[in-house]
């Protein structure tokens, strides 16, 4: 049974008191979730240790990064390694998300090694892709985030992809309040769980976690997370109040 996940991205929001705080009103609402059911916290990295302290000794929730760099070590004034987040016990890491794509120029070439450091440091990638308006205008939003797939995370071998969770995020759904309808989800996570299928199989394809991003709230998570390949979400501005991250952790567990 594949797993369904609700991961929270702050991107860079919220100081260390603030952090501190939304973690432990999260823990205070809670549910109880089933075996197949997981938590994701991506805080910037400055609060990895105080959020991993929190999170201590507890299974339903894990602790994420936003971003690594592409290399193991060295001279890269400002980066932050694969290796260094796993000893923050980091146990996920969002890569390629479309803002790192446009405003830090990250092209699929570096996206596909910065899987490869994430998986060799034993952590799970939550790989982004989603199209922008004009190419979903343009009804091209196929072959685009099949592009995107191939790119980032094709050269992987059967056993490392499932380590991979797929995020789909169309970029006219970030942050813009303009979510996905479901059909339109359910139709791209059903084109990418066939993509998968066709290279890897149809086995590695139904195990695959594909969860949306974008705009996605306690009002409409339910309703996302009814279709049939839509295992979850990756959550943004929502994930910042702890009321509304709740909502949307009840969607799943009702699941
Ligand atoms: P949003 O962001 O929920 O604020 O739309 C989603 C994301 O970028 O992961």
């Amino acid at each position: 049974m594949r797993k369904k996940i609700v991961a929270g991205n702050w991107k860079m929001n919220l100081d260390l008191n603030e952090g501190a705080e939304l973690v432990n009103d999260i823990f205070k609402g809670l549910p109880v979730l089933s075996e197949h059911k997981q938590v994701v916290i991506a805080p910037p990295y400055l609060h990895l240790t105080q959020t991993a302290a929190q999170l201590t000794g507890m299974i339903d929730v894990q602790l994420g990064a936003q971003n690594c760099y592409s290399e193991s070590a060295g001279a890269f004034t400002g980066e932050v390694s694969a290796a260094m987040l796993k000893s923050a016990e980091v146990a996920f890491v969002i890569i390629g998300h479309s803002e790192r794509r446009e405003y830090f120029r990250e092209d699929s070439a570096m996206l596909a090694k910065k899987v490869n450091q994430v998986l060799i440091n034993d952590m799970k990638v939550i790989f982004c892709c989603g199209e922008p308006l004009e190419i979903r205008d343009a009804g091209t939003q196929n072959t685009y985030v099949e592009t995107q797939i191939n790119e980032g995370i094709f050269h992987l071998g059967e056993a490392q992809l499932q380590n991979v969770v797929i995020a789909y995020e169309p970029i006219w759904a970030i942050g813009t309040g303009r979510t996905a309808t479901s059909a339109q989800a359910q139709d791209m996570h059903a084109h990418i769980r066939g993509v998968i299928a066709a290279k890897y199989g149809k086995d590695v394809a139904e195990n695959m976690t594909i969860l949306y991003g974008g705009s996605c709230k306690p009002s409409n998570a339910a309703e996302l997370f009814a279709c049939a390949d839509v295992d979850g979400g990756l959550i943004g501005g929502a994930s910042l109040k702890a009321s509304e991250f709740l909502g949307i952790i009840e969607a799943m567990a009702d699941l």
